[in-house]
């Protein structure tokens, strides 16, 4: 049996090593260590930083099995370089920082749970404070590329060619999917200030012919019609369950017969305890949102059900978020 002393010591100091590497990266310690190996003092004079400090920071890291340290000089192994710098191709730079300003809600969780009431909230942030919904875009677009890449395995969107992206934030799916699928066309739905970005990244990724932005509120405002694909990533779990059930039919609505509908987020199994990370999540959505939650599969179900939506599927995936559900509109 596993140690209880033991586990509940591990629980107390886990979100130490997280702070670590998010500290690193808010200090662009990471992109200070791409050339050959530093020593603590290079970094901190670099950076501005105290040599104490830093040199703390970098013996952690090597403990935590993230940088070498070789003859008092700091390195970072050649396969983490392209997740924790800046510009690195599978860059995480954006998510650590993300990770890093959602502690503040944790650490008044206490008034979460004597009121139900959210802490802050990601919508009235996105809307109105542009330098913390362009790091959280971005965020999404870091956190994305793996799923779109895995769900692109499993679900048969290769005869598609009209696609909505509800909340669609920088249109990570919707560019990931039309690149592979070359006559797949894309509309990413959000509301005005995220689409800014996203129509950056349509410009990066050469795709301004296939890959539009449509701006609205998809509870209130029309979505369009005849698309053989609609997209739901991560956008259920910021509602009560009436609204997700709304979105559900309304997105079913839109779809012509025998088009498809793609469900991606955290949700629990039956019980509402498990897997962990969908069960933590809707702690933290819980801080963000009135009424948001990691809605169980068994209710998502029960919504495409209701829609008319039929070969309804539900698996997990090898990325963050794992769940999925997806299925057909029957004809
Ligand atoms: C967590 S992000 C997910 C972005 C993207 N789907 C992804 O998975 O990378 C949720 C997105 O939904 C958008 N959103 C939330 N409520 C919305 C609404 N009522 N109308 C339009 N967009 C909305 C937000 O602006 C945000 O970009």
């Amino acid at each position: 049996m596993e140690n209880i002393e033991d586990k509940i010591s591990g629980l107390l100091h886990g979100y130490q090593g997280g702070l670590v590497l998010m500290t690193a990266c808010e200090l662009g310690v990471f992109d200070a260590l791409t050339g050959p190996p530093v020593s603590a003092l290079e970094v901190a004079e670099k950076l501005g930083l105290s040599e104490k400090g830093v040199e703390r920071l970098l013996n952690a890291l090597a403990a935590l099995g993230i940088a070498a340290k070789d003859n008092e000089k700091y390195s970072l192994p050649e396969e983490w370089l392209p997740y924790l710098t800046k510009d690195g191709e599978r860059s995480m730079h954006q998510w650590m920082w993300l990770s890093k300003k959602l502690i503040q809600p944790w650490l008044e969780m206490d008034r979460f749970v004597r009121s139900g009431e959210n802490i802050s909230s990601i919508m009235d942030m996105l809307g109105s404070e542009p330098e913390n919904m362009r790091a959280f875009t971005d965020a999404m677009h870091d956190k994305g590329l793996k799923a779109t890449w895995t769900l692109a395995r499993e679900i048969p969107i290769g005869d598609c060619k009209k696609m909505l992206d509800l909340g669609g934030g920088p249109g990570t799916y919707s560019l990931e999917w039309c690149k592979l699928h070359p006559h797949l066309k894309a509309t990413i739905l959000d509301i005005p200030p995220v689409l800014e970005v996203a129509k950056e990244y349509i410009k990066r990724y050469g795709l301004k012919d296939r890959v539009t932005t449509k701006p609205g509120d998809f509870h209130k405002d029309g979505l369009g019609t005849e698309y053989d694909l609609v997209l739901l990533a991560n956008i259920l779990h910021m509602y009560e369950g009436d609204q997700g059930r709304a979105l559900v039919q309304k997105a079913a609505d839109c779809l012509a017969p025998g088009g498809r509908i793609v469900i991606h987020g955290f949700c629990t199994d039956d019980g509402d305890v498990a897997p962990l990370n969908d069960v933590l999540f809707s702690v933290n959505i819980g801080l963000l949102t009135p009424g948001g939650r990691a809605h169980p599969v068994k209710e998502k179900i029960d919504w495409l059900e209701a829609a008319g939506i039929g070969e309804i599927r539900h698996f997990r995936v090898d990325a963050v978020p794992t769940g999925v559900v997806t299925g057909v509109k029957k004809g």
